[in-house]
């Protein structure tokens, strides 16, 4: 099989605690040959634990590496569009972590950039590549006309469940000022540019919550259903912690829910429902490794009633979804979650804190 010579762009959470475990998993498929951050400390200490022979504290010189086929961008979202342009215009294959961009304009320009090139681009929807995902989308076929789909993000966020089984490296205040405060200016200026100047922080917060955890749902919900046609409701509480949305699809509508708190559970769950059918797909929390999704499939007739469990699977979602890239990069084909469909999502979240702005008093 041939191998791709891989750097990641960006050493905190995602990438040490689930992309590098996983690529050491796939060492028939990739060589994770080059690594940069902006923390010489996280830098150091990650390139070391993972033995990564080249480590890079700027981004230019990272690019320029020769060895280098394709790069994962793992950087905070607002670099997102900065960086996986970077990345094509030096010549390499882009696995970008979600969401695609903060907002539409730098998506816009990102999917420019991309789009006379012969180079893959990937959105890592990685619940789009998790088996019980896919194993909904093969049951949907044997359901009636959809009624109704419930959607919900109510969970405990990562750091309790890796702070408490696993060492992250994280800066020891070493990363330069000057980037930190470009950072902290560019991601305010691009909550602004998509909520408005005036937005009130609740709000702000909300939008991150929606492009940073909601994006999952949103786009899974997408590629099993098809995009909202439009956004009846939604209301943001609890200082953006807290979101409904009512989404429009024509023949059903969809109840979005989503809850930050600190009950330690992870209910990221997909219902749809049609007359008689109802299948429900089960995420678990990406930050402990393996953990099972599974698909409920219930069918009722006027004097039947089953339901089937398929899985638990074990199948890590991130290890498919490194599995596709690497076939798209070596043997061409397309792209199952490409940076163009990641539009939809944008608008999406961008409609929902519309709608919720609408609504507060
Ligand atoms: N698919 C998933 O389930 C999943 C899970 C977690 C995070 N993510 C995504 O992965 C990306 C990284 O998330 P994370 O949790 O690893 O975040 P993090 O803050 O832990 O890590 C980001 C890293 O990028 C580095 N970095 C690169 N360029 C930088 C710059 N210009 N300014 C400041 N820091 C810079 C930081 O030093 C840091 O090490 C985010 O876009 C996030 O949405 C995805």
């Amino acid at each position: 099989m041939k191998k791709i010579s891989l750097g990641l762009l960006g050493a905190g959470e995602v990438a040490q605690l689930i992309h590098l475990p996983v690529l050491r998993q796939l060492q028939d498929r990739y060589d994770v040959v080059a690594l940069y951050d902006p923390s010489p400390s996280v830098l150091s200490k990650v390139g070391m634990t993972w033995n990564i022979p080249r480590l890079y504290g700027d981004v230019e010189a990272f690019l320029a590496d020769a060895g280098l086929d394709a790069v994962m961008i793992l950087s905070p979202d607002q670099f997102h569009g900065t960086h996986a342009r970077a990345a094509l215009q030096a010549g390499r294959h882009v696995f970008l972590e979600k969401p695609a961009c903060l907002t539409i304009a730098d998506l816009d320009a990102l999917i420019a950039a991309h789009r006379a090139s012969p180079l893959v681009a990937m959105v890592a929807y990685m619940r789009c590549y998790a088996p019980a995902f896919t194993q909904g989308q093969k049951l949907l076929g044997q359901m009636d006309e959809i009624r109704y789909a419930r959607v919900r993000d109510i969970i405990c966020e990562g750091p309790w469940y890796f702070q408490n089984w696993s060492d992250v490296a994280t800066p020891e205040d070493d990363i330069p000022t000057n980037i930190l405060t470009a950072g902290r200016a560019a991601r305010l200026a691009d909550l602004k540019s998509v909520c408005g100047d005036e937005a009130s922080p609740a709000i702000l917060k909300a939008y991150e919550v929606l492009t940073g955890l909601g994006v999952h749902s949103l786009s899974a919900l997408r590629v099993l259903l098809g995009a909202p046609r439009r956004v009846i409701s939604a209301h943001v509480a609890r200082g953006g912690l807290q979101i409904n949305a009512l989404l429009d699809h024509g023949d059903f509508i969809t109840n979005y829910e989503c809850v930050i708190d600190d009950v330690v559970r992870f209910d990221a769950t997909i219902e749809v429902m049609s007359g008689r059918e109802k299948l429900d797909i089960h995420y678990d929390t990406p930050y402990i490794r393996n953990l099972p999704g599974r698909t409920i499939f219930q069918q009722s007739t006027e004097t039947d009633n089953t339901i089937q469990t398929f899985g638990p699977f074990y199948k890590d979602p991130f290890r498919v979804e490194l599995e596709h890239f690497h076939d798209a990069v070596t043997n061409g084909i397309p792209v199952q979650t490409p940076l163009a469909d990641a539009t939809a999502d944008l608008e999406l979240c961008r409609h929902i804190i519309a709608a919720a702005q609408r609504s507060t008093p």
